[in-house]
């Protein structure tokens, strides 16, 4: 019996996401004789049952293509404005998928996208899910398509900058998207021989900082590359995030749990704020000028690299076969270069932060990089 699926992409776009469409409905049309609707700007076209139907042509051409076909969006089904105001959406979003009398639902996102799929997983639908994000943060997986493209205009946007801070003997802050994670800005720094990396996962102190900078203006180096994710934060903000976090944890009070979060994701969104304020300390410090790059959305833009093509193609491809078999509630992975399923469970809202001791860091530090923790340059 023919099988009918559904596709939709969430979250933020990534390079690679149409490989990743392009793979499983090839995959799917070619090898299976599946029927496919794409679902249109995420979880609302579900919502909204707006979609189009796919066939060999409409993902013909799309595999070096940017964004997204199908348009995306951060709406979540259990928190969606409807008419001026925040509704929960999942009965309507539950309707739609059985009135497409569809056996399965494939969802292409990052770490919200699986928390969302696996609410409407309990909510008895068929989900596969993909990883998909530029920031690489989502757990179970060895790598998400996206992240390897952003690396590589990250990383050449650091060189690009080595030329300008060097010409003009300045420090350059380069704030690097990841989100609460710094696989980004930390694979781009390394990359591109950053002089001092800032992740989330180690809290700076400007000090430090400056005085890396300082022992290399004193080796004759009178510039520095600064290399900051988004989510980097100084040891002073990071304690009281904790301590925000605890309270939030022990409020008995809904209302204030709710109000404590809130005020948490607005601290957490600052980022360019705290990018500016360290630009300023650094310059007060170290008397050196300063400026700022934010790479913002470029990050996120144009065709995706050969890898994340592969890596959207392998995990797309896997994705059919799943549907094929009835395997559902699972989150196709990578594993080295083989794509597993894992258990959607077992990743929704699991992030993926870079371990201590990884071998990024490792690097960094025997490179003589400054990782803002009190580390420095020798040379
Ligand atoms: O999750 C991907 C990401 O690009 C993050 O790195 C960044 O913090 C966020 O999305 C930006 O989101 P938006 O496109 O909604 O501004």
């Amino acid at each position: 019996m023919t099988k009918h699926i559904g596709i939709l992409t969430a979250g933020g776009d990534s390079p690679g996401l149409n490989a990743a469409i392009r793979g499983v409905c090839k995959a799917a049309l070619g090898k299976y004789g599946m029927d496919i609707i794409g679902f249109r700007d995420g979880f609302r076209g579900l919502m909204e049952n707006r979609f189009m139907r796919i066939d060999n042509d409409v993902v013909s051409g799309v595999l070096s293509v940017g964004g997204t076909i199908l348009g995306t969006s951060r709406d979540k089904p259990h928190r969606m404005m409807v008419g001026g105001k925040q509704q929960d959406m999942t009965d309507a979003i539950v309707e739609n998928y059985h009135a497409n009398h569809l056996d399965a639902l494939v969802c292409l996102g990052g770490g919200g996208t699986q928390k969302n799929a696996l609410r409407l997983m309990e909510k008895g639908l068929n989900i596969i899910t993909l990883p998909k994000t530029i920031d690489r943060d989502v757990a179970k997986t060895d790598s998400t398509f996206g992240f390897d493209t952003a690396l590589g205009i990250a990383t050449d946007a650091i060189d690009r900058l080595h030329s300008t801070a060097h010409s003009h003997h300045r420090i350059i802050v380069v704030e690097i998207m990841g989100h609460r994670t710094g696989w980004l800005a930390l694979g781009a720094g390394i990359a591109g021989g950053a002089d001092v990396i800032l992740i989330p996962e180690i809290p700076y102190d400007v000090e430090s900082i400056s005085r890396a900078i300082l022992t290399r203006v004193r080796g004759g180096k009178k510039f520095s590359i600064v290399a900051m994710s988004e989510g980097a934060m100084s040891v002073e903000e990071a304690n009281a995030i904790s301590a925000a976090e605890e309270k939030k944890e022990r409020a008995e009070d809904k209302v204030e749990r709710k109000r404590i979060k809130a005020e948490l994701s607005q601290i957490h969104r600052k980022y360019t704020d705290r990018t500016l304020s360290l630009s300023n300390s650094l310059e007060e410090s170290t008397g050196l000028e300063s400026r700022i790059t934010i790479l913002g959305h470029l990050q996120r833009g144009g065709t995706p690299s050969a890898a994340d093509r592969i890596i959207a193609s392998t995990l797309g491809a896997a994705c059919a076969d799943l549907i094929h078999q009835g395997h559902y509630g699972v989150m196709v992975a990578l594993s080295g270069n083989k794509p597993i399923p894992v258990p959607l469970d077992e990743v929704a809202g699991v992030r993926r932060v870079i371990p201590p001791g990884h071998p990024w860091i490792e690097t960094a530090r025997s490179l003589g990089v400054c990782l803002g923790d009190g580390s420095r340059r020798t040379d």
